[in-house]
């Protein structure tokens, strides 16, 4: 099988709609902008072609941030996967970029993909800069379903320090949640 990752064209755009009807919707292949690779396949025997896997980004100032990655079923465990990260390293190496950051879709129970993003030298980042952000926002949510009738939006924050004391929980046991939750990994390049 001859392999090509690259963007993909307006036929390969009505192609991937149609793979999305067939198998459903898979992280990484509705892009919200053309920041998007495709590996293709093409069987140099039959000379057919398929979309095998797809990967959409954003490229900020200081890393890449990958939105969703997806190798089709049928061609899962033949590390495809690797070949659209690869991509997305020499994409970074030539833009003088350093990290390459990611949620993993699922959190802590998509064992698969931390399994697929460690093999490549991935590393949980419990530093991340969004994690108290994200840990907070959680524990705003459940105070909120807790109590319906006190807050419908916004959770003031004396409120949550009130909760945590009565609790005898911390912002750390939440934080902890969140990573499970998001999952965030990166790799340094
Ligand atoms: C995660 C993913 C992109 C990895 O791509 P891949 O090309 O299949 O990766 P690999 O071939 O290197 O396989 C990675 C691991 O997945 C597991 N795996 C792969 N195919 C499998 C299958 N059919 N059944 C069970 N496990 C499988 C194996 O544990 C394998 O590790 P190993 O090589 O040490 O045995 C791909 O599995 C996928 O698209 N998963 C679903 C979507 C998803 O979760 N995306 C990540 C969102 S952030």
């Amino acid at each position: 099988m001859d392999l090509q990752v690259r963007k993909p064209t307006p036929e390969d755009k009505l192609r991937i709609n149609e793979i999305i009807e067939e198998e459903g919707s898979m992280y990484g292949w509705k892009p919200k902008s053309d920041e998007q690779l495709i590996l293709v396949g093409n069987d140099l025997k039959s000379d057919i072609s398929d979309i095998i896997g797809a990967v959409t980004y954003k490229i900020n100032p200081l890393d890449i941030f990958i939105g969703g990655i997806n190798i089709r079923k049928k061609y899962q465990g033949k590390k495809y996967g690797n070949l659209l990260i690869d991509a997305l390293v020499k994409l970074a190496k030539d833009l003088g970029i350093k990290e390459i950051k990611l949620y993993v879709a699922g959190g802590a129970s998509n064992e698969q993909a931390i399994h697929f993003y460690e093999k490549y030298g991935f590393f949980l980042d419990r530093n991340h800069p969004e994690i108290e952000h994200l840990a907070i926002e959680k524990l705003k949510d459940f105070l909120i379903n807790e109590n319906p009738e006190l807050y419908t939006e916004d959770v003031p924050e004396n409120v949550i320090d009130d909760y945590l004391v009565s609790s005898e929980e911390t912002l750390d046991d939440w934080i902890e949640e969140a990573i499970n939750d998001w999952y965030p990994m990166k790799l340094i390049i």
